[in-house]
């Protein structure tokens, strides 16, 4: 675990993790490079097409801890750093060549991205392992796949959370290719 100072130092509170000290790079194919991020961050540091306007603070230091996850797995590619600005759809555009996803929850950020040339898409989702909000399990899954989490008997791990970072996933794979 290395404290963000050299490559980034703008961001103070955020914690950078890679390689070996990745969690995330353990659930992902080595030609993925994931970077992330424990803590906060704060709001600089991001070139003008990265800027959010109109966001509140907290969802400003989000989307440039991610952005900045994401500048450091693209240098780790060994690839220029370039921007990667917001898609009408709020979906990051990645430079040419790149394909990636980037995540965030509570005091935790990670970017993962690899080649276009040898993955059509990533999608990753970082969620809290605690019970999902009353009512979202019916909007989220079918009655076979709540009959299926009802059945899972690991202690400690939120199922219906599970779920839905699942389909999260897919869906940040899926919308780059199909657009829906
Ligand atoms: C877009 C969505 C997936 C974001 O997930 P989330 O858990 O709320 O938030 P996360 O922090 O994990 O991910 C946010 C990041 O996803 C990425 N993202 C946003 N929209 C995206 C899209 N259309 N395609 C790919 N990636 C997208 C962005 O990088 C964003 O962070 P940024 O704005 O700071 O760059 C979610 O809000 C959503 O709209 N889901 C669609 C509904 C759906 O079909 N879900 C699957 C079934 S439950």
């Amino acid at each position: 675990m290395t404290q963000v100072t050299g490559m980034a130092p703008q961001i103070r509170s955020a914690q950078i993790r890679e390689g070996r000290d990745c969690q995330l790079a353990r659930l992902v194919p080595p030609d993925v490079i994931c970077v992330e991020a424990i803590g906060e961050g704060d709001d600089a540091g991001l070139g003008p097409a990265e800027v959010l306007t109109g966001a509140t603070p907290r969802r400003r230091r989000e989307f440039a801890l991610g952005r900045r996850c994401a500048h450091l797995a693209m240098m780790r590619l060994g690839r220029i750093d370039m921007p990667i600005p917001m898609g009408t759809s709020r979906e990051p555009i990645w430079p040419a060549g790149l394909v990636g996803s980037i995540t965030h929850c509570e005091g935790y950020c990670a970017a993962a991205i690899g080649m276009r040339d040898r993955l059509v898409a990533i999608g990753i989702d970082a969620e809290p392992n605690d019970a999902l909000p009353s009512g979202l399990l019916d909007l989220i899954a079918r009655d076979e796949e709540q009959s299926w989490l009802r059945e899972q008997r690991h202690a400690g791990i939120r199922w219906d959370r599970l779920l839905f970072s699942a389909k999260e996933s897919i869906y940040k794979a899926w919308f780059p290719v199909a657009r829906r």
